[in-house]
C-alpha cells in the first residue's frame, strides 16, 4: 500500500474539493426528450398516448405535444404513430425546429391524454399533407 506524503494528501484534497465546485455550479443538460412534429396536425391519431410509461402527452384541439419535463427519453411512442410525427429532439429534421419551443410551450397549458381514443375525423385525408403549422389550434 503507498502512502501519500503531507504535501501530496493536501495536493489531492484540494483537487478533489476544486473538482466537486465545477462539477456542482456546471449547469448539466437535462436528458433529451421526444418531440411531436408537424405530421400530428389535424390527424391526433393517439395510438402514441397508451405506451407512454409515465404519461406525458398534453392534448390540444387538433395536436399532440410531449412534456419535455416528463418525457423519460424510452423512445416507445415513436413506432406507434402512424404518419412518424415524433422525433427524438437531436433528430427533428431541419423544417420542423420549432416543434422543440412549441411542444414545451404548449405542454404547459394543454391537458393530460393518457389513453388512446381515435383519431379526428380529417386524419386520412390530412396524414399525407405538408406545411399544417398554419392549422394548428392552440
Ligand atoms: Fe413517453 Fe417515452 Fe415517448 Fe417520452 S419517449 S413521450 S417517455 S413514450
Ligand atoms: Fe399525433 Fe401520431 Fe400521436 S398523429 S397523436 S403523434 S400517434
Amino acid at each position: 500500500m503507498t502512502h501519500l506524503s503531507k504535501e501530496n494528501y493536501l495536493r489531492e484534497a484540494k483537487n478533489i474539493y476544486l473538482y466537486g465546485k465545477i462539477y456542482f455550479f456546471t449547469p448539466h443538460k437535462k436528458a433529451m426528450t421526444y418531440i411531436v412534429t408537424e405530421s400530428c396536425i389535424k390527424c391526433k391519431y393517439t395510438d402514441c398516448v397508451d405506451v407512454c410509461p409515465v404519461d406525458c402527452f398534453r392534448e390540444g384541439p387538433n395536436f399532440l405535444v410531449i412534456d419535455p419535463d416528463e418525457c423519460i427519453d424510452c423512445a416507445v411512442c415513436v413506432p406507434e404513430c402512424p404518419v412518424n410525427a415524433i422525433y427524438a429532439e437531436d433528430d427533428v429534421p431541419g423544417d420542423q425546429q420549432q416543434f422543440i419551443s412549441l411542444n414545451l410551450e404548449l405542454a404547459r397549458s394543454w391537458k393530460s391524454i393518457t389513453k388512446s381514443k381515435g383519431s379526428l375525423p380529417e386524419a386520412e385525408e390530412w396524414k399525407d399533407v405538408k406545411n399544417k403549422l398554419e392549422h394548428l389550434v392552440r
